[in-house]
C-alpha cells in the first residue's frame, strides 16, 4: 500500500502536504509532485492537507497513478519545505485531464 499524488496536482503544486510528511517522501517536479511508493508509511496525514484534494490511498483503479509516481519519484529531487503554489493554482483547481494535457516530466533541477 501506498498514497498517490494524481491528476489535479498539476500546475497547482500547492506543497501543503510536504510540510506534514514524517519520512519526506515526497519529489519535485516542474508542476507536480510524486510520493515515494517505497517510502510513503500509508500514514494518510498529507491527504487532508492538499486544498487539491488530490492525493488518495492506492486502490486498483489507481495503478496507473501508482506507476507515474514510482517512476518520477526516482527522477526528481526530494521536496521537504511547503513553498509558494503554482501562480495558476486556483484557476487551474479541478480542472479534467490535466496530466495528459499539461503535465511536465522536467525537475528544476534540470
Ligand atoms: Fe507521507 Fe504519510 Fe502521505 Fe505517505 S501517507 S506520503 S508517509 S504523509
Ligand atoms: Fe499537489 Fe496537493 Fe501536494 S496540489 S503539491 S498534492 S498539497
Amino acid at each position: 500500500m501506498t498514497y498517490v499524488v494524481t491528476d489535479n496536482c498539476v500546475r497547482c503544486k500547492y506543497t501543503d502536504c510536504v510540510s506534514v510528511c514524517p519520512v519526506d517522501c515526497f519529489y519535485e517536479g516542474e508542476n507536480m509532485l510524486v510520493i515515494d511508493p517505497e517510502g510513503c508509511i500509508d500514514c494518510g496525514v498529507c491527504v487532508p492537507e492538499c486544498p487539491a484534494e488530490a492525493i488518495f490511498p492506492e486502490t486498483p483503479e489507481l495503478a496507473k497513478w501508482v506507476e507515474i509516481n514510482r517512476k518520477y519519484a526516482k527522477e526528481w529531487p526530494v521536496i521537504t519545505k511547503k513553498k509558494d503554489e503554482l501562480p495558476e493554482a486556483k484557476e487551474m483547481d479541478g480542472i479534467k485531464q490535466k496530466y495528459e494535457n499539461f503535465f511536465d516530466p522536467r525537475n528544476e533541477k534540470k
